[in-house]
């Protein structure tokens, strides 16, 4: 098989990028975490103060950014923003960014290009509804509020990131609010996804699931 496509949609912190990393290496899939592309889309509008409203200004940023994904390695315009685009700075308004039609079009065509030919799981909001309708397998992962909290803060910890249990939480249903009623491509379950609730489920159990699927797919 030349292509083969496992779309990992779900809300912030639902388990999507730690599983589909481990999935990735146990069947040799490229890995593609969407989401920093809309992470790198921000920071570059925070670092050039472009104003989300101006339609112009976001366009021609848009012309002139160059994203590069090297696996795990996000490179914005020749840096290395891997970690500057994990920030809570850049988690403030990546919502608002990934809500605009201009950007989506832009990482929409990426993802597919990037795809093009190879077998890959992409993780995201909207990979089994609007990037990959036909892809091979679609997952949708959900967790509470609290427990997506609880993982996001242990992160930030991890990272000597100085944030409350409030703040994060308040963030998280912050953006799930932004991402599931936008009016480009929303946060939504395709129909033909299978659901799995992370909230109380190990992380080898979701894999043996996904894998499972995996095998017979392929
Ligand atoms: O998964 P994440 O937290 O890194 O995603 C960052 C933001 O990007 C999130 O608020 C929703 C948006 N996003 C999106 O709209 N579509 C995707 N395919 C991936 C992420």
């Amino acid at each position: 098989m030349d292509n083969f496509i496992v779309a990992v949609d779900g809300p912030a912190g639902s388990g999507k990028s730690t599983i589909s990393k481990i999935v990735a290496k146990e069947y040799d899939l490229t890995y593609l975490d969407t989401g920093a592309m809309y992470r790198m889309v921000a920071l570059c509008s925070l670092e050039n103060n472009v104003d989300l409203k101006d339609r112009g200004a976001v366009s021609e940023m848009l012309d002139g950014i160059k994203l590069d994904i090297q696996g795990e390695k996000f490179i914005l315009n020749g840096k290395d923003v891997s970690h500057d685009i994990r920030t809570p700075r850049v988690t403030a308004i990546v919502s608002d960014v990934a809500a605009i039609k201009e950007v989506r079009v832009k990482l929409v065509d990426l993802q597919r290009e990037i795809s093009k030919g190879k077998k890959v799981i992409l993780d995201g909001r909207d990979i089994g509804t609007v990037v990959f309708p036909n892809a091979h397998l679609k997952v949708f992962l959900v967790a509470s509020a609290e427990e997506r909290a609880n993982r996001r803060l242990k992160e930030y910890k991890e990272k000597g990131i100085d944030i409350s249990f409030q703040e994060v939480l308040e963030s998280i249903q912050n953006r799930d609010h932004i991402d599931s009623t936008r009016e480009e491509s929303p946060l939504k379950k395709a129909e033909d996804a299978l659901e799995v609730d992370t909230s109380s489920k190990t992380i080898e159990e979701v894999c043996n699931k996904i894998s499972a699927l995996i095998e017979a797919r392929l």
